[in-house]
């Protein structure tokens, strides 16, 4: 199939793109480059270096390549930073999202696969979320992922398009050849931050709160492998319909706290970890656990690699090649790549 795929450079974008060339589909990569990184992308990728909202240059780059499918993945990411700068979320998340999908309308390709996220659920208190759990996000990013998945649901209703959404939960761990991982800049995620300070690059560990309603007083993740995530998406390729759209969450079903997951990181790197407590973070649920029966039953997602020591496992190899993350310039990179018409 040919795939346009949004945020292509980016940590999930990047390892989707693999999954997909590894399973023999066409790939045209799309990314503005604000945050993600050439180097993360499949040279067997084409590679348009755009914002989605660029309708010139994406229908063009839609018809040229014939695209079948999209998998949107651009969108701004942080919990904290939407509560503080929420205009950037509604308008790179939503209105963008809805740029694209008019810009899909008009050039005639009516088969999406969104990134949302376990953030629209808000903060619901329950041992496990189900995907017909109430959507009721505490903070503008989780609101801003809702606001999609309402529009996509009524242009399916339309008929417009068919879809398929994602509720990630915490999305971890690197690619098993080392050659792709997590190198967000500022860095926020927990995991690659425990490891900065394994390696040595940063005195301790951050631990946002110790005073929620969980067993140790820190805030309860769901983590899973990113490339178990990737292969949800390379399914989805196969079980979208135009004029339907399925709600699938992508997590672990376990739920583990900061304090665990430092306990993890200080035994698969076998450095002690010091930690200090900060107050708590702008917009943090204590709780999110996915129940994802639906994705196993339906979807047939195997979540193989998704147990937390191999999660930082993988992630701790990605961090010790590559210590500073991404390194290489676009123009150190081979001429031919980057085809920003
Ligand atoms: N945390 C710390 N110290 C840090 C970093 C994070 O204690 O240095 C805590 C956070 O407060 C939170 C937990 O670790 O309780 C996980 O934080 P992350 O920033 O790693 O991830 P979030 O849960 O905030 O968000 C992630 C994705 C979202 C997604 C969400 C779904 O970034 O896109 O998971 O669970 F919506």
């Amino acid at each position: 199939m040919n795939v346009m795929v949004t945020g292509a450079a980016g940590y999930i974008g990047s390892h989707c793109v693999r999954a997909l060339l590894d399973e023999g589909h066409r790939v045209l990569a799309v990314d503005d480059l604000s945050h993600g990184f050439v180097e993360a992308v499949d040279s067997r990728a084409e590679l348009v270096v755009c914002g989605i909202e660029n309708s010139a240059v994406i229908e063009k780059a839609i018809e040229r390549f014939g695209v079948e499918t999209v998998i949107h993945f651009a969108a701004c990411i942080e919990v904290g930073e939407s509560v503080a700068v929420p205009d950037k979320y509604y308008r790179n998340n939503f209105s963008n999202a809805l740029s694209l999908l008019d810009s899909m309308h008009r050039q005639g390709v009516r088969k999406i696969v969104f990134s949302s996220t376990a953030a629209v659920y808000g903060d619901l208190r329950v041992p496990r979320i189900s995907e017909s759990q109430p959507r009721c996000p505490i903070n503008p990013y989780g609101r801003s992922k809702l606001m999609v998945e309402w529009a996509l649901e009524d242009y399916a209703r339309a008929n417009r398009l068919g879809f398929i959404a994602f509720r990630y939960f915490n999305v971890a761990g690197a690619h098993v050849s080392g050659l792709l991982g997590e190198a967000h800049q500022p860095e926020t995620h927990l995991l690659p931050r425990i490891l900065s300070v394994a390696a040595g690059q940063s005195p301790e560990a951050s631990i946002f709160g110790c005073d929620y309603p969980t067993p140790d007083g820190t805030c309860i993740r769901d983590y899973v492998h990113v490339e178990d995530l990737a292969e949800a998406h390379v399914l989805a390729m196969g079980a979208i319909r135009v004029g339907k759209g399925a709600f699938y969450n992508l997590g672990s079903e376990c739920g583990f706290s900061v304090r665990q997951v430092i306990d993890a990181c200080g035994e698969v790197t076998g450095v002690p970890i010091p930690t200090k407590v900060l107050a708590r973070r702008d917009g943090d649920p204590a709780v999110l656990v996915a129940d994802s029966s639906s994705a196993r039953n339906e979807l047939k997602w195997r979540p193989i690699r998704t147990q937390l020591r191999r999660i930082v496992t993988d992630a701790w190899r990605w961090h010790t090649l590559h210590p500073t993350g991404y390194t290489k310039l676009s123009a150190e990179l081979p001429a031919g790549r980057i085809s920003c018409q």
